[in-house]
């Protein structure tokens, strides 16, 4: 196995007891596709909030026009879920296309305004290899679960975001932006992909962020803070965020 380098803030009590949930996950005994489709035995209360978390942005950007973009989607937890809102909420809306866009390589990018807690280093948060294809079938999976999964509506880009991203969008004239989660945690490609994503934005559109007002990862906050004037925006949260925040473009 890679060493993978991760991050938590879990107390030792409680990463005694996730290595227990994981251990139970490991010698479940239901048969077969039992054990995905009772896959909330193993959902902590954290996922789940998070999960509920997005079906209210979901919710917001229900009516706002254009595509759904992860900036930072790792292993691809929010790309199902917003693939599944998708299908709860809008399910004829072929339009609304998902991407994802990750390194799968970990960090790239790290600059001094990220600060200095050990995580913060080229290849942290990295994933093991070719996990992109692995995630691609999964999405397709999912998908094919919803009406129209004929329409190819998910989409992953490998690669340094900014430079992968300013292509997407000149190969993508057309291209309206409804939602933007901000998941890098760092300061560089943050800032980058909000200058370029700027004039796909319209009114009422949403960007998000994972790490605002984040002791360890200061840099997102500082993206932000360089890009627009902190003062002009509300930065809101939901009764299911924790560090999670959005504000909605007006
Ligand atoms: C905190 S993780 C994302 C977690 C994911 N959104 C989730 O909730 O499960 C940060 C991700 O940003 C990616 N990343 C960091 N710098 C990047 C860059 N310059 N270009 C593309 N991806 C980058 C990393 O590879 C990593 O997967």
């Amino acid at each position: 196995m890679e060493k993978i380098t991760t991050t938590t803030l879990a107390s030792n009590q409680e990463k005694r007891n996730r290595e227990k949930l994981f251990d139970l996950y490991q010698k479940n005994p239901l048969p077969g596709e039992e054990v995905t489709s009772n896959s909330a035995l193993f959902l902590k209360r954290q996922e789940l909030s998070k999960i509920l978390f997005f079906n209210e942005l979901y919710q917001q950007i229900q009516s706002i026009h254009g595509i759904i973009i992860e900036f930072g989607c790792r292993w691809g937890q929010n790309l199902i879920t917003l693939n599944n809102l998708r299908a709860i909420y809008e399910p004829y809306n072929y339009n609304r296309k998902i991407l994802g866009f990750d390194t799968f390589e970990g960090f790239k990018n790290t600059d001094v305004k990220d600060g200095v807690d050990s995580i913060i280093k080229e290849g942290s948060l990295g994933v093991t290899g070719n996990y992109e294809v692995y995630l691609e079938q999964l999405l397709q999976v999912h998908e094919n679960e919803c009406p129209l999964s004929h329409i190819e509506k998910n989409k992953l880009i490998k690669g340094d975001a900014p430079i992968s991203l300013k292509k997407y969008l000149e190969d993508n004239p057309q291209a309206l932006i409804a939602f933007a989660w901000f998941d890098f945690d760092l300061y560089k490609p943050t800032l980058d992909c909000l200058n370029l994503i700027k004039p796909y934005l319209t009114k009422g559109a949403v960007l998000g962020f994972d790490e605002l007002n984040d002791p360890k990862f200061p840099g997102e906050t500082l993206a932000l803070r360089e890009f627009a004037d902190l003062n002009s925006l509300k930065i809101q949260r939901n009764k299911f965020s924790g560090m999670q925040s959005y504000v909605v473009m007006d």
